[in-house]
């Protein structure tokens, strides 16, 4: 798709260095862009042992023979033990700007994944219960790495995994039923349903107590409304219907927010009549094993995992994994993705390395990734201090960060529905930046402070540099990249920042492979530093012909990226901060 970009570059580097190796080369080539050394290098010491000659002796002699296909190298050079490529410069930004010119905002799309499926599992709350700050991440990255890899060219089904199913419906329903109101439960449903849980779980530690020799009774009475559930009871099913229909008006607020959406809903409950097939197919496999008291599972002690998968409880009631393998099944069938991605907290890890390997017991097709994120910590003060038994309201948290970013802009000449959207995109944009821009598996801190700071590593600040650019652009107007002159000399900063443009294909090609969004958090970090280095140096409105144009693309070009990056991490921009 694009052809003058940092990946064109270190691949055509690598296809000469297999060359002139007479081998597949894998060693490592650095684009250091700008230097007067050469813009790529290539450290020669892993090739020294196997030619059995000094790696300056095989750079010297690399440069001597290598030939050049395509016009993105004018020349090689050894020095010590690295061989040095040097771009042409001007051919090479022309390119860069070329690319841009044809692509405009799909500058940076890839087509990596050729149009195959890829499910991604995600966001996943259970009904009734609150939208944890875990689910708040799941549904950050989710629909972050559902738009890098649609931009590589996946086609992409996300799916919302609801926890609507499950044992826990049958304490919830028989809670509702001996304590419940239609009314209550309709004025805050997450709340109220919440709090009939707790109360089961209390009255149910106190019957424990009081029966010892029996079983609980209450426990006994929730397996019996969870199995009625399953075989259909109209009433109980009705019931079901309801509690999934109020907590699903809860969850929607909060995508509405957040501005996401799923292609599929699909949810534990869809599962429910598919269950028998997978438990057959399994048992034919010879892979099920049936404990003493009926309880079924499959054992994986000999692949290394000691606690077996449970598929059938001895009362016959299904569990979330036998509902997960029904689901790969299910979308095998649908969609037949090459992978199934699923966005979900590291505390399920063993559970996921059972299911994948029971999947592939069974056969199942579709490369299956876990992709895991570790927890994400609020302020230890105030509003959100997670004293015991305190729940956090995700809509609490979303609303604080909009009011923090109206402050910020109280005071300012601008009419109130510029301030509110100003407040909504800066404070909703900041909560996900701040879960996107750190690394997954690390935990993941909430200071206010660094988050809607409008300098440093923030949504504020990549959203101010995109104003700032549109600023410019909105006095000057917007060239067509295809008026770029060439033979115009550059300043350092210019080059600099084209050098890093050129880098975005690449950037998305990797934070797809790794469904990494902060590697294209980072990148554009770094990306509006050196937008900030260039517009601070090279004064782009004042300057003159014939450099004007060819900054003003530039500012173009930038403002495109940032915009396209950060839609990627679901944060939209602003003309006017
Ligand atoms: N509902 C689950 C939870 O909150 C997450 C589901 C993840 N997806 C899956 N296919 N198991 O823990």
């Amino acid at each position: 798709m694009v052809r003058y970009t940092a990946g064109a570059v270190l691949g055509e580097a690598r296809r000469i260095m297999s060359e002139l190796s007479g081998g597949e080369f894998s060693g490592e080539i650095r684009f250091t862009p700008g230097d007067p050394k050469g813009d790529v290098a290539v450290p020669c010491f892993p090739l020294a042992k196997a030619m059995r000659r000094s790696p300056a002796q095989i750079a010297g002699e690399f440069a001597g023979r290598a030939s050049f296909e395509c016009d993105l190298f004018s020349r090689a050079e050894g020095v010590g033990g690295y061989l040095n490529f040097f771009l042409d410069p001007a051919a090479f930004n022309a390119g860069v700007v070329s690319d841009f010119a044809r692509m405009g905002p799909d500058y940076g799309a890839s087509d990596m994944g050729g149009g195959r499926n890829v499910v991604v599992d995600y966001s996943s709350p259970n009904i009734a219960k609150p939208f944890s700050v875990g689910h708040l991440r799941s549904t950050n990255i989710g629909s972050s790495i559902c738009s890098i890899l649609r931009f590589a060219g996946y086609n992409v089904i996300g799916d919302n995994h609801l926890g609507d199913w499950g044992t826990q419906f049958g304490k919830l329903i028989y809670a509702y039923k001996r304590w419940g109101d239609r009314a209550v439960v309709e004025s805050d449903p997450i709340r109220e349903l919440l709090k009939l849980y707790v109360r089961f779980h209390d009255e149910a530690g106190v019957a424990g107590d009081e029966h010892p020799e029996e079983g609980n009774p209450l426990e006994e009475e929730a397996r019996r409304y969870f199995k009625m559930l399953e075989d259909g009871d109209p009433e109980i099913l009705s019931l079901w219907r309801w509690i999934k229909d109020v907590s699903l008006n809860d969850f929607r607020k909060v995508y509405d927010v957040l501005g996401v959406s799923f292609e599929e809903m699909l949810g534990e409950s869809f599962y429910n009549d598919k269950m028998d097939e997978i438990k057959a197919m399994a048992e034919k496999l010879g892979i099920v094993e049936t404990d003493p008291d009926g309880t079924k599972l499959i054992r994986l002690d000999r692949f290394g995992i000691s606690t077996p998968l449970l598929l059938q409880k001895k009362d016959g009631a299904s569990l979330y994994a036998t509902r997960d393998l029904a689901c790969i099944l299910y979308r095998q069938r649908t969609w037949d993705p090459c992978k199934i991605v699923y966005v979900v907290g590291e505390e399920q890890q063993l559970y996921f390395s059972q299911l994948f390997k029971a999947a592939e017991l069974m056969g199942f097709r579709p490369g299956l990734e876990y992709v895991p994120f570790g927890l994400m910590t609020l302020p230890s003060e105030g509003k959100f201090s997670t004293r015991k038994g305190r729940v956090i309201f995700l809509e609490d948290v979303l609303r604080e960060s909009v009011e923090r970013a109206s402050a910020m802009v109280e005071g300012r000449e601008l009419d109130d529905e510029s301030k509110r959207r100003i407040a909504r995109e800066v404070g909703i944009g900041a909560v996900k930046y701040n879960d996107l821009s750190q690394n997954r598996r690390k935990t993941v801190s909430f200071d206010w402070d660094r988050m809607l700071s409008m300098d440093g590593n923030s949504s504020p600040y990549l959203q101010y540099s995109y104003s700032r650019a549109r600023a410019i652009l909105r006095k000057a107007g917007v060239p067509s990249a295809a008026s770029w002159d060439s033979s115009v000399p550059s300043e350092p900063e210019e080059a600099a920042l084209l050098a890093m443009l050129s880098r975005f294909p690449m950037v998305v090609e990797s934070a797809a492979d790794q469904f990494c969004p902060h590697v294209i958090a980072n990148w554009l970090f770094e990306l509006a530093q050196g937008f900030t280095s260039f517009y601070t140096r090279v004064k782009v409105l004042s300057s003159e012909e014939p450099f004007r144009t060819n900054r003003l693309i530039l500012a173009d070009f930038y403002s495109s990226v940032v915009r396209r990056g950060l839609s990627l991490l679901g944060v939209g921009v602003l003309e006017e901060m």
